[in-house]
């Protein structure tokens, strides 16, 4: 679709990124090849996959992915995307191409457990640094960065705690510091529907396509947006040589299939939450409940700033000891005990033992995450099943 930036969201997310196909179908086909022909060995040469001679090889580019990268660049107002495996694999591979030994990330301390793994216990190896700060407070953020910081980091809402954190205000303190510095937003949690963290100053999105990018719990993905260059050298350097983590082309499929309706299931999920963060506030078996929506949640007015609506996660800490919890948790019988977050189903886990094992009991506490956390990602079922089957569980 030519010209496409002044359309609407909902136009977006259906048509960008689509090539008038030569067969009249009117989907992107599934090319399900690893490979590409050349017309002779003299013009395989050295070409890369988009250049004139076309592609070669689904690592370095398919036109399966290359539809959805158009159309997670154009959803998140980028220059480029470039498609990966998995979360992790985009975030791994920005990571291992702007990093050399010797630099340092700054992070904030609340991140999905995996990414805090790599900066925390794996990259030390490779001679780069992470240190962890609570980004609420920018003074923290000031005293952190140095001439060694390349990249800063965080999500928000954060996962698990929905902790938010000022993009624009944090995008802003760090490019005074040092332009060079890229600042990465993790922005699976939110989807581009609610929020663009590059509109707010951020260079580089990153996501888990996993959640409500692809939104029906049937593919591992990820994305990488930014500028042109950025995106060049994250396929040319690293997916090619140092990840290898290219999307397979039917997963491509499925996500440019799921986001043509992440609009509405963002704003269904967003209804479920609120709907179901209401009621568990107002229950007595419930302590605390992190819920962004709420006017009395740290970072509510940032999340209103920079946010279309709230969100579909909700974290709770009940009034009962971890195994009291976990035996009404495991009474559930429509919401479903799983990892991951942002499928049709309603999921709920304690991140403590699923997702964010790999911080220990110091690292949980300093990143603020009770042990016995659940958290729930309210799905697309009728708001009064989800929330009757929390009422059957616990105790009043
Ligand atoms: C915020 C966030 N970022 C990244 C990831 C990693 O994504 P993936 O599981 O697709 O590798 C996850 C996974 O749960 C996540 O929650």
């Amino acid at each position: 679709m030519k010209n496409e930036h002044h359309r609407g969201f909902a136009t977006r997310q259906i048509h960008a990124g689509k090539e008038k196909n030569p067969k009249g179908a009117l989907s992107t086909p599934i090319y399900q090849t690893s490979t590409f022909e050349f017309d002779s060995v003299a013009h395989g040469g050295a070409c890369f996959a988009g250049e004139e001679h076309g592609y070669i090889y689904t690592r370095l580019g398919n036109p399966s992915l290359e539809a959805v990268e158009k159309k997670v660049a154009s959803l998140e107002g980028g220059h480029a995307a470039l498609a990966a495996a998995s979360g992790m694999g985009a975030i791994s591979t920005v990571l291992w191409t702007l990093l050399s030994s010797g630099d340092e990330v700054v992070a904030d301390e609340t991140l999905y457990g995996c990414t805090f793994s790599l900066l925390a216990h794996q990259f030390g190896r490779f001679g780069i640094t992470a240190t962890f700060h609570d980004f609420t407070n920018p003074d923290n953020l000031n005293a952190a960065l140095s001439e060694k910081t390349k990249i800063v980091y965080f999500e928000t809402p954060c996962n698990p705690t929905l902790k938010i954190v000022d993009i624009k205000a944090i995008a802003d303190a760090v490019h005074t510091y040092n332009p060079e510095i890229k600042v990465i937003v993790d922005n699976t949690f939110s989807s581009p529907y609610l929020q663009t963290p590059l509109a707010l100053g951020a260079d580089i999105v990153v996501h888990s396509a996993t959640k409500y990018l692809n939104g029906h719990g049937d593919v591992i993905g990820g994305f990488i947006v930014g500028d042109e260059n950025l995106i060049e050298c994250c396929r040319e350097i690293g997916v090619k040589d140092l990840t290898g983590a290219a999307l397979s082309p039917f997963n491509a499929f499925l996500i440019e299939r799921g986001l043509k309706t992440l609009d509405i299931r963002m704003e269904k999920h967003c209804s479920n939450a609120e709907k179901l963060a209401g009621y568990l506030r107002g229950h007595p078996a419930v302590t605390r409940i992190y819920y962004p929506g709420f006017e009395d949640f740290p970072g509510h007015e940032i999340a209103k700033k920079q946010m279309r609506r709230f969100g579909g996660m909700i974290a709770v800490e009940f009034a009962m000891s971890r195994e009291e919890t976990a035996a009404a948790i495991n009474n559930l019988e429509l919401c479903t005990i799983a990892v991951s977050l942002g499928d049709a189903e309603t999921l709920v886990e304690q991140p403590a033992t699923m997702t964010h094992s790999a911080y220990n009991a110091d690292e949980l506490k300093a990143a603020g995450i009770p042990e016995s956390l659940v958290r729930i990602s309210v799905g697309l079922e009728d708001a009064e099943d989800i929330i009757a089957d929390f009422d059957r569980v616990l105790p009043t």
